[in-house]
C-alpha cells in the first residue's frame, strides 16, 4: 500500500519534470520580437510602419504601440489571424515625433517589443503625389 503510493509520487514527479523539460509545453513560448522595423511613406498624417519576422515562430498577428515624443499621444493597434507585415498609421499631427514598437502575437502571447523606431512626419506644405497608399485602416 505504502510502496505503491510512493511509486505513483515518483511517477508524477517524473511525468512533471519531463514536462518541465520539454520546450513550449510550459505556458507555451512567445515568438521573437519583430526586425527590420521601418517607416516608410512618411505623410504629414500618416505614416507605413513595416517589419519582418523572424523564422520559425508561430505569428498569428501583430500589436503596434505609437508614441507622441511630448507623450501626450499613446495608441495600441492590435490585428490578430493576419499575416500582414505592414501597417498605416493614421490621424497622424503633423511635422511630430514620434516612435513606433512592434511586437508579434503568438498562439501563447506577445513577444517582447522590437527597437523602438523614431520618425518625423512631414509638414503640411510638403509636396507628394496622391494616391499611391493603400487605404487600408489599421483600428
Ligand atoms: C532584415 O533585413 C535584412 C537586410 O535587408 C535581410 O537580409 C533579413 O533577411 C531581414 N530579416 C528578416 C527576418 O526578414
Ligand atoms: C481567427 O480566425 C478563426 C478562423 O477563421 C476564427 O474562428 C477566430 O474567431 C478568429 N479569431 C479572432 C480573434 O478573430
Amino acid at each position: 500500500m505504502t510502496v505503491s503510493l510512493h511509486l505513483d509520487l515518483g511517477l508524477m514527479l517524473l511525468l512533471l519534470l519531463a514536462c518541465w523539460q520539454t520546450p513550449g509545453m510550459v505556458g507555451g513560448t512567445v515568438p521573437a520580437p519583430p526586425v527590420n522595423v521601418s517607416v516608410t511613406q512618411l505623410r504629414a498624417h500618416s505614416a507605413m510602419v513595416t517589419w519582418n519576422v523572424p523564422q520559425g515562430d508561430t505569428v498569428i498577428g501583430y500589436a503596434i504601440s505609437q508614441q507622441r515624443q511630448d507623450g501626450l499621444m499613446q495608441r495600441s493597434i492590435r490585428e490578430v489571424n493576419t499575416s500582414s507585415r505592414w501597417c498605416v498609421l493614421w490621424d497622424l499631427d503633423e511635422d511630430t515625433h514620434y516612435s513606433v514598437q512592434v511586437q508579434s502575437v503568438g498562439p501563447h502571447g506577445d513577444s517582447p517589443p522590437s527597437r523602438a523606431v523614431h520618425f518625423r512626419t512631414l509638414e503640411r506644405t510638403d509636396h507628394y503625389p496622391a494616391g499611391v497608399l493603400d487605404h487600408r485602416e489599421c483600428s
